[in-house]
């Protein structure tokens, strides 16, 4: 599967306006079981630095933007996010590193799991590791 998986989810507007409806196993391809948010970032900040062991995501801005960079271990690939229709679908084991915030993006996350610590890979060596075993 490529790095970057880029969803454009059909917007279901009318003459009143937007609407975008995401479905686990529908326009998200798996079971939701945690939805966070970010936002309110301080302008120049980064987040993420980490890859998990066994989670799927799906990242949208619903508002304002960010730059995401995907790294499999091999290549490092960034991606936009700049629009309520359109997703970032990240697998287990890539690391993900999120930039240049808008002053007001929020950044929603749909995850395929519950928050677990221990499915954490902070340290970049130690995500190398887990990728060539
Ligand atoms: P973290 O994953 O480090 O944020 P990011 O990778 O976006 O920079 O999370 C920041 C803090 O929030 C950390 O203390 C863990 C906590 N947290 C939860 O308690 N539940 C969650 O679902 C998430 C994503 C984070």
């Amino acid at each position: 599967m490529a790095l970057i998986n880029l969803v454009e989810f059909p917007p279901l507007g009318d003459d009143r306006g937007s609407l975008v409806a995401l479905e686990a196993n529908v326009t998200v391809p798996f079971e939701i079981k945690r939805v966070y948010y970010i936002f309110g970032t301080k302008q120049g900040v980064s987040r993420g630095f980490h890859a998990h062991k066994n989670l799927k995501q799906v990242a949208v801005c619903v508002t304002g933007k960010c730059r995401f960079v995907l790294d499999d271990g091999q290549t490092r690939q960034e991606a936009w996010l700049d629009s309520p229709t359109k997703g970032l679908l990240i697998e287990d084991l890539v690391w993900r590193e999120m930039h240049d915030f808008s002053e007001d993006c929020v950044l929603l996350v749909l995850a395929s799991e519950h928050y677990d610590e221990s499915d954490y890979i902070r340290d970049y060596d130690e995500f190398l590791k887990a990728v060539t075993q």
